[in-house]
């Protein structure tokens, strides 16, 4: 198990590119269960959860080929499975986004139960009762979701449009609906549907390969069914950029009094996160395509509370705790999302911060001086938070189980050396 040495303090500046946004890819990939004709998918970025959306595609008689630049290829022509196994679900819950697709086209799938993780229970309750209302029987029966569509004569059943109101925003559920509502028979409406700029780029693939989707990126989707989807036949999707990243290396250079540019960014879908840096002192620019932001030395303390888009997301709670520790007074940072996600917050104790989590608030007292000390990283936005503080902290800070990290950050270690970090990765 790898873990990474940050030797402290650092000032970062200069310029990193974000890689395609994980939660883009994933979805992008499960559509491809949609339709019998390839699928090209540009930037997809050269991550441990995209590796395991590989595997789990390839077990169904997907082949996927290339990566990155150049475009992933995913042909679904030849299915040969429609389950999700268990160990490769246990891994990454965003396996549940291959169960409308699969209902959708084959009529039927069985997906592992994702089980716990460390920020909270995670219930796939609402992806279940939304394929119930398009029509699917679902029965779950030895930590398994099995789901089907009563068949026609010899041919598998088709799912319905419906009218599906969530009482709470889920954004994989909601891409689930899409994803399904695109083969099903009429008109779906979704209600309460999340905005996340990730769900308005898996409506605008699925319009390139001939759905008809409204309102994406509002909170009321309507999805008009059709028969046959196609691939995207000579136009690839180009997955759009990474938001959590960006507002992670933004808060990378913040904590340290840097001045960090990312390019290949979407500002726009960054609101209320650059908002609270600009609150926190941080002078903030932005362009078409880069954002950038140039900290003052103390940074201000800032009040945050997560909330789904366009308000400040969850991923990014625990990057902004950390730099917190380094802002003048007391700031309030209130998780709203999941019930668990202070993790990180007795880790940056252990580092020296001034941290006191009560329920759903934590309260941030700086600014601290950090010192180096081996912390253990818990979930992949908690362990960017240690390395941040670790950039801050005077001495070596040994990150480890940085494996969370390798599902969602590319090269993190190559990208912070570039902008002047002494980071290593280091077996153990
Ligand atoms: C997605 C993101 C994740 C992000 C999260 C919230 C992907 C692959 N992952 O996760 O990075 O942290 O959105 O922005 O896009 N809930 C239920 N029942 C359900 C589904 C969800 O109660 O069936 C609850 C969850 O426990 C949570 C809330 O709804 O409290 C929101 O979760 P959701 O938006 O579904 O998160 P994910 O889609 O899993």
């Amino acid at each position: 198990m790898d873990a990474f040495l940050v030797t402290g303090p650092s000032r970062l500046s200069g310029t990193v590119r974000a890689a395609g946004a994980k939660n883009a890819a994933l979805p992008a990939m499960a559509a491809a269960l949609l339709t019998d004709e390839p699928l090209v998918l540009e930037d997809a970025p050269d991550l441990a959860d995209v590796k395991t959306m590989r595997t789990l595609l390839a077990g169904m008689g997907v082949s996927p080929r290339g990566s990155g630049a150049t475009g992933l290829v995913l042909d679904a022509s030849r299915v040969t499975s429609t389950e999700a196994p268990y160990d490769l679900v246990r891994t990454m819950r965003a396996s549940i986004l291959v169960l409308g697709p699969l209902l959708a086209r084959f009529g039927e799938a069985r997906v592992s139960l994702p089980g716990g993780c460390a920020i909270g229970v995670r219930p796939v309750d609402l992806h279940i009762m939304a394929m119930e209302a398009l029509g699917a029987r679902v029965a779950v029966e030895k930590g398994y979701i099995h789901a089907y569509v009563s068949r026609v004569g010899s041919r598998h059943g088709r799912l319905s449009g419906a009218r599906i109101a969530f009482p709470t925003v889920t954004v994989t559920g909601t891409e689930n609906v899409l994803l399904a509502a695109a083969l099903a028979e009429g008109r779906t409406t979704i209600e309460n549907a999340a905005r996340e700029p990730e769900v308005a780029d898996l409506a605008r693939l699925l319009a390139a390969m001939g759905a008809s989707v409204q309102g994406a990126g509002t909170s009321t989707i309507t999805i008009e069914g059709i028969e046959r989807l196609h691939g995207t036949r000579g136009v690839p999707h180009a997955i759009l950029p990474d938001r959590i990243e960006t507002g992670t290396y933004l808060a990378a250079g913040a904590i340290t009094g840097g001045d960090v540019t990312v390019t290949n960014a979407r500002p726009a879908d960054l609101g209320s996160f650059l908002g609270a840096l600009t609150a926190a002192g941080v002078d903030v620019s932005r362009g078409d395509g880069w954002v950038r932001a140039a900290a003052p030395e103390p940074l201000r303390a800032t009040d945050v509370e997560t909330a789904p888009h366009p308000g400040f997301p969850t991923d990014l709670q625990a990057q902004f705790l950390a730099m917190m520790t380094q802002a003048r007074g007391t700031s309030r940072i209130v998780e709203t999302i999941f019930e668990n996600r202070f993790l990180h917050a007795g880790e940056l104790v252990r580092l020296g911060a001034d941290v006191r989590v009560e329920g759903r608030m934590a309260t941030v007292h700086g600014p601290s001086r950090l010192q180096g000390a081996p912390v253990t990283a818990s979930d992949l936005r908690a362990s960017a938070a240690l390395v941040l503080a670790g950039l801050a902290a005077e001495g070596p800070t040994r990150v480890r189980r940085i494996y969370h990290l390798d599902r969602g950050y590319a090269a993190m270690d190559h990208k912070l050396r570039s902008l002047g970090a002494a980071v290593e990765r280091i077996p153990g």
